[in-house]
């Protein structure tokens, strides 16, 4: 069928939004770019990138070969959670997206960055959605919450709650960093795909750092176009799940009696502070830096 995308663009889609990635139609030059990307980005996240990620960039043999072909990835990636990574245009609809998660796909967006956004675009690209969130699809807790997500989007699309599960997504999926022996550590996608924003999430004294919950999370706002102000903090993926494993029927039905919204930086009395921000760098109102994703 024809669409037009969230993005505007006019495709040709399969029933499910999928498309051929058509791997050959990708030039020497976007290869380079992928590598060029790939191999800068390995240099920012020294040491601030979780373990589970690496590893899932080496069994996946993410490396500097180019944009990776998706049939090649997605049979290492079966091979160890049953997930694979489906190419589509940009942007899906909401319940598409989720129906795509619930049956363990990964829609991954078909276009690379130009050169000229080389360290910025807010639209997913193949570099963000790849780089940035395969490699944990190759970690079985982690594989296990994205399924779970899909199906409790389709859930929380039922109950009219979308934006309440919108924000999970985004302060764990996209922004999540998790407290290891060896310290914090990312494992967002959002900032592991970013150029600065990931030595800021982790080092900078300006955001918040605080213990993840999920009723605390859905209530927050979160905002798309610089550094975040808070990051929620997991103590592992295991934690992650027990914590989203229940069925959200009940805290929905408390949403329902109770409007509360929290500012980006607040931070309560029942919060676990790892680190309370002195919000400096959103005060200072210079966004020059603007995130990578
Ligand atoms: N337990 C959630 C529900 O009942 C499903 C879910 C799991 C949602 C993990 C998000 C993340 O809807
Ligand atoms: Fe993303």
């Amino acid at each position: 069928m024809e669409i037009v995308t969230r993005l505007g663009r006019t495709v040709n889609v399969n029933d499910d939004y999928t498309i051929d990635q058509d791997w050959g139609k990708f030039t020497a030059e976007e290869h380079d770019r992928w590598d060029r990307l790939f191999a800068r980005q390995g240099q920012f996240l020294k040491g601030l990138a979780c373990n589970e990620f690496l590893e899932g960039l080496e069994v996946l043999e993410l490396s500097g070969g180019g944009i990776p072909n998706f049939d090649h990835l997605s049979n290492l990636l079966e091979k160890r959670t049953g997930w694979r990574v489906v190419a589509v245009p940009d942007l899906v609809p909401d319940d598409v997206f989720f129906e795509h998660l619930a049956n363990k796909r990964f829609p991954a967006g078909n276009f690379i960055r130009s050169e000229a956004q080389l360290d910025y675009l807010q639209e997913p690209d193949v570099f963000h959605d790849v780089y940035g969130h395969v490699p944990l699809l190759a970690n079985p807790v982690f594989a296990e919450y994205m399924e779970a997500y899909g199906k409790g989007g389709l859930h929380a699309l039922g109950r009219g709650v979308l934006p309440n599960l919108a924000r999970l997504y985004w302060y764990t999926v996209e922004f999540g960093l998790i407290n290891t022996p060896d310290g914090m550590r990312i494992y967002g996608a959002g900032v592991l795909s970013s150029k600065s924003e990931s030595y800021f999430s982790i080092h900078d004294t300006s955001p918040n750092r605080i213990g993840f919950g999920v009723e605390r999370t859905m209530k927050t706002e979160y905002h798309i176009d610089d550094y975040q102000k808070t990051y929620m903090v997991i103590d592992s993926f295991e934690s992650l799940l027990e914590q989203t494993y229940e069925d959200f029927g009940p805290i929905y039905d408390r949403l329902e009696n109770d409007a509360t919204i929290y500012r980006v930086d607040a931070v309560l009395k029942s919060d676990k502070v790892f680190h309370h921000g002195t919000q400096a760098y959103a005060k200072a109102g210079v966004h020059h830096a603007r995130p990578v994703r």
